[in-house]
C-alpha cells in the first residue's frame, strides 16, 4: 500500500493539472481539525484557489454546522449509488466546493475494503474541479484515516500543546510514517498563546520524532487561542467572515497563505487543467496485485 501510494504522490506531484489533496488529521478529538480546514479553505478560494472540502469524518460529520450549510444528500447517497459525488457538492462561502459526509451513519465510519474503494473511485470526479482538496478526519486512526493519509500529497497533523494531544500527534506521526517514510508530515499547532508555545510544541515533536523515527515533521503554521472561534461556531458562521480582524482569522491567513505557496508553487494552476484523474490512478494502484 506504501509503495503505491508513493508511486501515486509521485505522479500527482509532478504536475500541476492535479488537485493537491491535502489530509487533515490528529490523534486526539476536539484539538481544532474542522475549524481550522474550513476556514482555510475559504481563506484560500479568497486567493483565488479553487478548493473542495472533503468531510471523511465519517462518524461525526459536522462541517456542515461550521459552514452554516445544510446537507439534503451526502456520502450515503453516493455509496448507495442514487447520487453522483458532484451532485452532493454544496458551495460554500467564497465559492468552496462542500462534500458533505454522513453524521451518524455508522456504516459509513467501518467501510470494508470494497466500499473504501468505491467510494474513492467516486471522488475521481473532484480533481478536475479543484487546486486544492483539503480532507477533514475523525479523530484518532481508523483505517479510512489511513488509507487517506497515505494517498495524500501530505498528512497534516493538528495538536494542541496539550500533553495528551501531544502524545496523540506523535504516535498517528509514527504509524503514517511507519507505513510509508516519504509521505510528508506537516504539523499544525493550535490553542497557543504565544509563536514560542508554538515553536516549543513543534520541537519537542521534532525531537520525538528524530530520536525514535530518524523523521522530521515540518511546522506548517499556528493559530492562537481566540475567543473569536468558539463565538462564531455559535453562531454557525466561520470565523475569518464573522471575524476578519481577530487573531485566529489573521493566523489562518498566513496558514492559508503558506499552504498555497508550498502546494501551488506555480499558482497560475487551474487554468490548463486536464481532467485528469487523481483518484482513479489511486483506484487502479490499490487494486493492483503487489
Ligand atoms: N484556536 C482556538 N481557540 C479557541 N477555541 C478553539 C480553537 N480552535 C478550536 N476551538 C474550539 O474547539 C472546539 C473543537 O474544534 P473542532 O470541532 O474544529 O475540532 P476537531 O478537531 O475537528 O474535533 P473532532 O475531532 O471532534 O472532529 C470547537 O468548539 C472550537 O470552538
Ligand atoms: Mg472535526
Amino acid at each position: 500500500m506504501a509503495d503505491q501510494a508513493a508511486t501515486l504522490r509521485n505522479l500527482v506531484g509532478q504536475s500541476n493539472r492535479y488537485a493537491k489533496v491535502i489530509t487533515f488529521a490528529s490523534g486526539k478529538g476536539g484539538v481544532g481539525k474542522s475549524n481550522i480546514i474550513s476556514n482555510t479553505a475559504i481563506t484560500l478560494a479568497g486567493m483565488g484557489v479553487r478548493v473542495a472540502i472533503l468531510d471523511m469524518d465519517l462518524g461525526l460529520a459536522n462541517l456542515d454546522i461550521l459552514l452554516g450549510v445544510s446537507a439534503r444528500f451526502n456520502l450515503t447517497h453516493v455509496m448507495s449509488g442514487q447520487k453522483k459525488i458532484t451532485d452532493i457538492i454544496i458551495p460554500g462561502p467564497n465559492d468552496i466546493m462542500f462534500i458533505p459526509g454522513a453524521s451518524g451513519v455508522s456504516r459509513l465510519a467501518n467501510l470494508n475494503e470494497e466500499e473504501r474503494t468505491f467510494l474513492i473511485r467516486s471522488f475521481a470526479d473532484l480533481e478536475s474541479m479543484a487546486d486544492i482538496i483539503l480532507v477533514d478526519t475523525g479523530a484518532g486512526l481508523s483505517d479510512n484515516v489511513l488509507q487517506f493519509a497515505l494517498s495524500s500529497q501530505a498528512l497534516v497533523v493538528v495538536t494542541t500543546p496539550e500533553p495528551t494531544a501531544r502524545m496523540d500527534a506523535y504516535a498517528l506521526i509514527k504509524t503514517v510514517h511507519g507505513k510509508d517514510g516519504n509521505i510528508p508530515i506537516h504539523v499544525v499547532v493550535n490553542e497557543v498563546t504565544s509563536e514560542a508555545e508554538a515553536r516549543r510544541v513543534y520541537s519537542s515533536l521534532n525531537e520525538v520524532s528524530r530520536k525514535h523515527l530518524s523523521f522530521k515533521p515540518e511546522l506548517l503554521g499556528f493559530l492562537p487561542c481566540d475567543p473569536k472561534i468558539p463565538a462564531a461556531v455559535k453562531m454557525r458562521r466561520p470565523f475569518v467572515l464573522e471575524s476578519p480582524r481577530s487573531p485566529a482569522s489573521k493566523a489562518v491567513g498566513v496558514l492559508s497563505a503558506d499552504i498555497k505557496k508550498l502546494f501551488l508553487p506555480n499558482s497560475g494552476a487551474g487554468k490548463d487543467r486536464v481532467p485528469k484523474s487523481f483518484f482513479s490512478r489511486l483506484f487502479s494502484l490499490l487494486n493492483r496485485p503487489a
